[in-house]
């Protein structure tokens, strides 16, 4: 049997502003949400993160050791406008540094695929106008997605709108800047999340019709507990929490059950022709999403939730085992996930993010054994290849998460690493910022260089 992904298939890694960048407060930025984020005091606050302002130039060449033909980061939107605002100036300092970054991108033979609003929007439009809730802050972030095409439009070609879109349901103020979690305030902000989206589509696609947009989810797949139809009832539910985004962006128009449940929620919902028409002429290009674990689900309060892992939720599932950090580990799951999209859309997708939150120790010979990540890896790789060669599923790429260690995003911890690249700094930001090659390192490159035939 001959292991197949496509001659052509995206090969990289993936990470975001805030957790790579750090100089919070220089080459003009403005602050973003991230840098007001109340932390766990023994933690990282983000502020030095891993010094990627100014180490970039190293890192991509890692990269490009790796034989990486893609990289996904995102643009920190308060380097380009600082307050975010529509009258203010373009800060050309920031548009440079990400101008910088892509041309050594390019010269390394990587194309970048860039992420605009990666959990950091900037914090002065959630402070004055309560984020996404406020209607002003579409035109904003319309203003800030134009600035980017126009800069970058003959570089780049691979757009994300916002990270895991769905992470307003539980994380509203990370994802879209809102005050509280309320069903009217988050239907709000996620009407008005999805237009400014589609709106970005269309700009695009204006500019350059050949530039390509996607969506991205957080997807953590969904299993009923049991196989009795209230378990598979309250599934479907909660997956749809997932769907509505991903159905609003790929297919142009709010699903019924959604309406339905706004309808029953007292949540005033409307849209007009006009709102209409952008989401239906704002559709992506393809579907991309992160995938870490799945979850299982059980409509009986008698079962005790599985309360084992930080941001995992549902109940326990006895067939699997779970990271460090009580993430269920399925790599089966993303099959099952690439199928579930697929059929439902039936546009191409990316696997965006994907990867062990792990601690590792360096040797005494100043190597890290990360068998653990390359074990977890594989495994996912080949239930993608599955999904391509068996079930047919169009697949353009895959980029790990955190490709070099980065900051955790829930907890602030650097000691939960994704990378294949080991940073020296801790948990309390001591260290010398040291990039070391880890096992999974050479393993990658090895399986980057087969086209993902080699795997061992
Ligand atoms: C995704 C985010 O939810 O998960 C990333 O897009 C994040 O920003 C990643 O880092 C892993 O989560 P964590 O909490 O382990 O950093």
């Amino acid at each position: 049997m001959e292991r197949k992904l496509p001659k052509d298939f995206y090969w990289g890694g993936s990470v975001s502003s805030f957790q790579t960048e750090g100089h919070r407060n220089e080459g003009g930025k403005g602050l973003c949400v991230y840098d007001v984020r109340p932390m766990n005091p023994e933690f990282s606050d983000w502020n030095d993160a891993i010094d990627e302002y100014t180490r970039y130039d190293e890192d991509i060449a890692l990269m490009k050791g790796m034989g990486f033909n893609f990289y996904r980061f995102s643009i920190c939107w308060s380097r380009i406008i600082p307050n975010g605002t529509l009258d203010e100036p373009v800060n050309e300092e920031g548009v440079k540094f990400y101008s910088d970054l892509i041309d050594k991108l390019l010269a390394a033979g990587i194309e970048p695929m860039i992420t605009l609003v990666h959990f950091d929007m900037p914090y002065h439009l959630v402070k004055e106008y309560n984020g996404f809730a406020s209607r002003y802050v579409v035109d904003c972030f319309e203003r800030f997605a134009k600035v980017c095409f126009e800069r970058y439009k003959d570089k780049v070609e691979y757009w994300l709108t916002f990270n895991e879109i769905n992470c307003i349901d539980f994380s509203g103020w990370v994802a879209a800047g809102i005050p509280n979690q309320n069903p009217q305030t988050i239907a709000d902000a996620a009407k008005n999340q999805l237009i400014a989206s589609a709106k970005s589509v269309i700009t695009l696609h204006n500019i350059n019709p050949n530039n390509k947009v996607g969506n991205m989810i957080g997807y953590g797949i969904k299993y009923p507990n049991t196989c009795h139809p209230n378990d598979i009832l309250k599934t479907w539910e909660e997956a749809n929490e997932d769907y509505f985004y991903c159905d609003v962006q790929a297919r142009g128009y709010y699903p019924r059950y959604k309406l339905k449940e706004y309808e029953r929620n007292g949540v005033v919902f409307s849209l007009n022709d006009k709102e209409k028409e952008i989401l239906k002429s704002g559709t992506v290009d393809f579907i991309s999403f992160s995938y870490y674990m799945s979850n299982c689900i059980s409509a009986d309060p008698k079962v005790a939730p599985n309360q084992s892992g930080n941001m995992s939720f549902g109940v326990k599932n006895p067939y699997l085992k779970a990271s460090a950090w009580g993430w269920q580990i399925d790599p089966k799951g993303l099959r099952i996930a690439l199928n579930y999209l697929y059929d439902r859309y039936q546009k191409p997708l990316m696997v965006v993010e994907n990867g062990l939150g792990a601690q590792d120790e360096v040797d005494e010979n100043n190597k890290i054994h990360d068998t653990y990540r390359i074990d977890y890896l594989r495994d996912h790789i080949l239930a993608m290849e599955e999904a391509v060669r068996i079930d047919g599923v169009e697949l353009w790429g895959y980029t790990s998460w955190g490709c070099i260690d980065l900051v955790s995003a829930s907890t602030g911890e650097m000691h939960k690493r994704y990378g294949f690249v080991y940073v020296n700094y801790q948990d309390d930001c001591s260290g010398n910022g040291e990039r070391i090659r880890k096992d999974s390192f050479y393993w990658y490159k090895k399986v980057i260089s087969s086209q993902g035939r080699d795997l061992k």
